[in-house]
């Protein structure tokens, strides 16, 4: 008979049980839409919204153009826009480069064919040169090759996306 009444659950267990249990599903209610908020910027994946249109296709040189667009940057909860810039123009082998400006030493804007430097691109905060295809040359102060825009191209019209790093010496 002891046995019995021990595995009967009292009215004051019942209870506590069950405003535990509502409790707590209560409170994960309120919870969870408050932490989808304050992780969501964070899980934030790179989309075709991204990539921002610059110019048509046919408009692309084999000289360099600068042409500025804006993005709209999330960092984290905060929402701005920035004007960026890309030199674009098609290299040798007729692919299209679209490089970032900064240049790799201390971040100055390089200008193409400044400083009276043929078929190059210079920065003259410290003499910094690159080539043609944007890569540093040797012994000016660079020490890595311009950034390139990652692009994407549809129905005859240039997007650009995130400037990547090219590595270097
Ligand atoms: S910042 Fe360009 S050479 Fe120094």
């Amino acid at each position: 008979m002891s046995e019995k009444k021990n595995n009967q659950v009292s009215r004051r267990q019942f209870l506590n049980y069950t405003l535990t249990g509502v409790g707590g599903f209560m409170g994960a209610a309120m919870v969870a839409p408050m932490v989808g908020m304050a992780v969501d910027p964070l899980l934030q994946a790179e989309g075709s919204s991204d990539f921002i249109y610059v110019m048509d296709v046919d408009e692309i040189t084999k000289t360099p153009q600068r042409k500025s667009f804006t993005i709209e940057q999330q960092d984290g909860w905060y929402e701005s826009d920035v004007e960026k810039t890309a030199w674009i123009y098609r290299d040798d082998n007729d692919e299209i480069l679209a490089l970032s400006p900064i240049c790799t030493h201390l971040g100055c804007v390089v200008s193409w064919e400044g400083g009276d430097h043929d078929n190059e691109f210079f920065c003259p905060c410290h003499n910094g040169r690159y080539d043609s295809n944007g890569v540093n040359i040797a012994n000016t102060p660079p020490t890595a090759p311009l950034p390139a825009y990652n692009y994407r191209v549809e129905e005859g019209k240039l997007y650009l996306g995130k400037a990547e790093p090219r590595g270097g010496a």
